[in-house]
């Protein structure tokens, strides 16, 4: 009984040092990575405790000194009244007690994993790691990768041993990009620990700055599951969406119309036909295959999903030009229009873009593609995938609305027609216009 109250109280009394040096400021917590992620975890805590927010990208470090979000989601007023140190150097990481790694945890071309950021922050805070510290990830990864990838190297650049000396925690991100309405501190967070008494310091650290609340994971392999299972639920329901899409539109059945109409129905799930890109829902399915097949079992439903939506920007190049030889159109010289490169609606974030994958695709067919983007950065856009933007000019054969930007919305019919031919073809992938424009009608998944 007594030693029982013993173990109680020192962990009551760890829970209490953690979360109150941090608040009193005596520790600091640090941020590795700054991007999407990063940026606005280490200016919430900021709000509350001294922050090191590091980076290895010594540009994007200078920027975010000058109050600029180099990643365009966050405006200046976000960087007023915090307490962050904005860093590339390692040193400044010393004084740490509590690291968040943030760090992009993209594929490579074959489609499997790539850890080397996620390794390489892992050496960084391995170096600096000090007893009593407690490091938590939030990069996506594979069940199992925090404790069997990153933990050995945590332990042997610092000779400490997990959970006698720090402790080692998971807590996947979830923000959306572009949306304004999920935000942080909106959204329940998934934490887990390398222990007990862990899991619950880890918890109420995030539950200092998470309004929506916190969810306590089992363990660091159910927290690194949970994650990996939401972008894959995703992106199988919207694959078995596009392969419905392809044999309606064979048989000339609008596919929105039957999505719609099946909608009606209690159960029914609300997904719809897409170009998946970015860097989540078409990245971390492959960890979890990666997996999967490295344990000896061969994931079918997960990868089938996965080709069928990565196999889209083609069907879609392919389709333009079934179109233009359906109407009768001369292809050599078609002028095709795209409007919008970026992955997603209302960002700037080209990584993966499926719509930069058909721009691509029209390329092998048409000598005019003219590619618009409000958001897109021209010269990222140039670097990533030679594709140059640049303005509407002339008159278009073919117009593909590929993202559906807020702007688009509210396009008229004598703003088309500056850009478009009087038969134009119009290709909306997003159902912007619900299958006709002003008497024009649309193409859609
Ligand atoms: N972007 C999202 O919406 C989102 C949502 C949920 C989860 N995630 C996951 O969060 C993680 C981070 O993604 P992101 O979109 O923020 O990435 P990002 O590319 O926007 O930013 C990563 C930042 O990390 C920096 N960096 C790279 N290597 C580093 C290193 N070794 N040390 C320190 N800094 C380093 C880069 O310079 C960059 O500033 C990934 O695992 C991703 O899958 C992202």
């Amino acid at each position: 009984m007594a030693s029982h109250t013993l173990v109680w109280e020192e962990k009551q009394l760890m829970k209490q040092l953690m979360l109150e040096q941090l608040l009193n400021r005596q520790e600091k917590l640090a941020v590795i990575g700054l991007g999407y992620v990063g940026l606005p975890i280490a200016l919430e805590f900021a709000k509350k405790m001294d922050v090191v927010g590091f980076d290895i990208n010594q540009e994007r470090v200078d920027l975010m000194n000058n109050g600029v979000d180099p990643s365009k989601e966050l405006d200046a007023s976000a960087f007023e009244n915090k307490s962050i140190q904005f860093t590339a150097n390692p040193e400044d990481l010393r004084d740490v007690s509590f690291y968040v790694v943030a760090v992009p945890t993209p594929i490579n071309k074959f489609n499997t994993p790539n850890l080397n950021a996620l390794l390489s922050a892992t050496r960084t805070v391995g170096n600096v790691l000090s007893k009593g510290d407690y490091v938590v990830y939030e990069s996506t990864v594979y069940p199992g990768c925090t404790e069997e990838d990153c933990l050995p190297i945590l332990e042997e650049l610092s000779g400490l041993k997990l959970n006698e000396d720090f402790k080692l925690g998971f807590s996947p991100e979830r923000i959306n990009p572009g949306d304004k309405k999920h935000t942080l501190t909106k959204i329940t967070k998934v934490v887990s620990g390398s222990d007990e008494a862990s899991l619950k310091v880890i918890s109420d650290v995030y539950a200092s700055i998470i309004e929506a609340g916190v969810h306590e994971a089992s363990s660091i392999k159910v927290a690194e599951a949970a994650k990996i299972i939401e972008n894959t639920q995703r992106d199988v329901n919207i694959a078995l969406m596009n392969e419905l899409s392809v044999i309606f539109n064979k048989m000339d059945i609008p596919t929105y119309e039957v999505l719609e109409a099946a909608g009606t129905k209690w159960n029914f799930l609300n997904f719809y036909p897409g170009l998946v890109g970015g860097h989540c829902i078409g990245v971390d399915p492959y960890y979890l295959t990666y997996k999967a097949s490295s344990i000896g079992y061969n994931p079918e439903v997960i990868l089938s999903g996965r080709r069928i939506n990565d196999s889209m920007p083609e069907y879609v190049a392919k389709e333009v030009v079934k179109s233009l030889i359906e109407k009768d159109k001369p292809l050599k010289n078609a002028r095709i229009l795209v409007k919008g490169i970026t992955f997603k609606e209302n960002v700037a974030d080209i990584r993966n873009s499926k719509a930069a994958e058909l721009v691509l695709a029209l390329q092998e067919y048409f000598k005019q593609v003219d590619v618009v983007d409000l958001h897109a950065d021209a010269e990222e856009v140039k670097h990533e995938y030679g594709i140059e933007l640049g303005e509407e000019s002339g008159k278009y054969d073919v117009i593909i609305f590929a993202v559906s930007h807020e702007q688009y919305n509210s396009i008229t019919p004598n703003q088309l027609h500056e850009f478009a031919t009087d038969d134009v073809l119009l290709f909306d992938l997003k159902n912007i216009f619900k299958g006709n424009f002003n008497g024009i009608p649309c193409w859609t998944l």
